[in-house]
């Protein structure tokens, strides 16, 4: 008898591509990153973090730099870490960073955030960064890496190697460390009731379950991104944390299906993008910020009223969106905040299918390399 098998295969792990198999490990990698760093409803950092109660206390300023998926993980980082910590945030591509002249003090910490640590412009910013004198703490999934070796305080995204592409496990790793790092300045720096942020660190320690179960709404969206994977042109629109995660679900679905897709702030529809709407154009509504859902629902109808085909993806108990939308995948119940780590995965699940249908490479999009390292 002759087993047909290879390395590769094998290391696939009966997943047809290292990308789907990543996307599975969600749950894991999200679970590995926030273990040992949570004890009795306090984040505890400290082994990490080297920065003082006082230091800590004044930071006047906080720069996300990052490249590609890493730097849609720091836009989070600005949501998160201005509602949690009450810290000025700024998120820059780190290309445009290094050559901007951004005022960088004493008092600014620069949180760098890179799946491989050895992104050439992440690296650059960094040296820039810390030569200004900022601190500065890496976000980084390689231990040892040049990013980790470099920067003042690294913590580890523990998702394991990422081998395909088009980053996933990464991405919803680096949000674990930035709300951990969040919630660990927010406690030091008093802005919200001790109460309600171990309220908040109970629903992250909920979110592998969680991103269980958005797993097991693949064949819905699998069929959704069927039907769409002939359109040459496609957007995604959200409103706050929302937006963040469209621009994600937008460059999945660029790297490696090549349909050419935009994300927008639904509310800027109408400077501009409206006028593209056309009958079927293929729309991704993301409505799961309860604040800002009645404006989406809005910025959804006024798309409908176009012709727009439009898959809509809502939060768990939500049954009104299927009235207003084509199809409505829902994400279980979380706090706004967190929504992204859960609203992310059936985007990612979407770009895989739109892929595999076209036929394309998942794991090698054409022109792109996994790790950037030179400019
Ligand atoms: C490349 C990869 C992206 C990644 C970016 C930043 O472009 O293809 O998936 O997001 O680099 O990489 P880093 O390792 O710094 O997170």
């Amino acid at each position: 008898m002759k087993v047909q098998w290879d390395i590769e295969t094998a290391e696939k792990g009966g997943f047809d591509h290292f990308m789907m198999k990543e996307i599975h490990e969600q749950p894991k990698a999200i679970r590995d990153t926030l273990s040992g760093r949570v004890k009795e409803g306090v984040v505890d950092l400290s082994q990490e973090v080297g920065l003082t109660p006082e230091q800590i206390k004044g930071i006047e300023k906080i720069h996300f730099v990052a490249c590609g998926t890493a730097y849609h993980a720091g836009l989070i980082g600005k949501y998160v870490m201005e509602d949690l910590a009450r810290i000025p945030v700024e998120c820059d591509v780190a290309s445009e960073y290094r050559y901007r002249n951004p005022i960088i003090t004493d008092k600014t910490l620069v949180v760098v955030v890179s799946q491989s640590g050895e992104t050439a412009d992440t690296l650059a910013a960094l040296r820039e960064a810390k030569s200004q004198g900022a601190r500065v703490i890496a976000i980084t999934n390689v231990v040892g890496s040049s990013v980790a070796r470099e920067a003042d305080d690294v913590i580890i995204t523990w998702a394991g190697p990422e081998i395909a592409v088009a980053s996933t496990k990464a991405y919803t790793s680096q949000l674990i460390a930035i709300y951990l790092l969040s919630l660990y300045f927010a406690q030091v720096r008093g802005p919200k009731a001790v109460s309600e942020l171990s309220e908040i660190v109970s629903h992250l320690l909920e979110l592998p379950a969680k991103a269980e179960a958005v797993l097991k709404q693949e064949a819905q969206i699998a069929q959704f991104a069927r039907g769409i994977a002939t359109s040459e042109h496609l957007f995604f629109l959200g409103r706050g944390m929302d937006y963040a995660v469209a621009l994600e679900g937008s460059l999945k679905l660029k790297e490696i299906s090549y349909i050419h897709s935009e994300a927008y702030a639904a509310g800027e529809l109408k400077h501009g993008t409206l006028a593209l709407i056309e009958e079927n154009i293929p729309v991704v509504a993301l409505a799961t910020q309860h604040a800002v859902y009645e404006k989406m629902v809005s910025n959804i109808q006024e798309v409908k009223a176009r012709g727009a085909k439009v898959l809509g993806i809502a939060v768990e108990g939500n049954h009104e969106l299927q009235k207003t939308v084509d199809e409505v995948i829902h994400i279980p119940k979380t706090i706004d905040l967190l929504a992204p780590v859960l609203t992310v995965i059936p985007l990612q699940l979407f770009a895989y299918y739109a892929c595999v249908e076209r036929g394309y490479d998942v794991d090698k999009p054409r022109n792109l390399a996994k790790s950037v390292t030179v400019e």
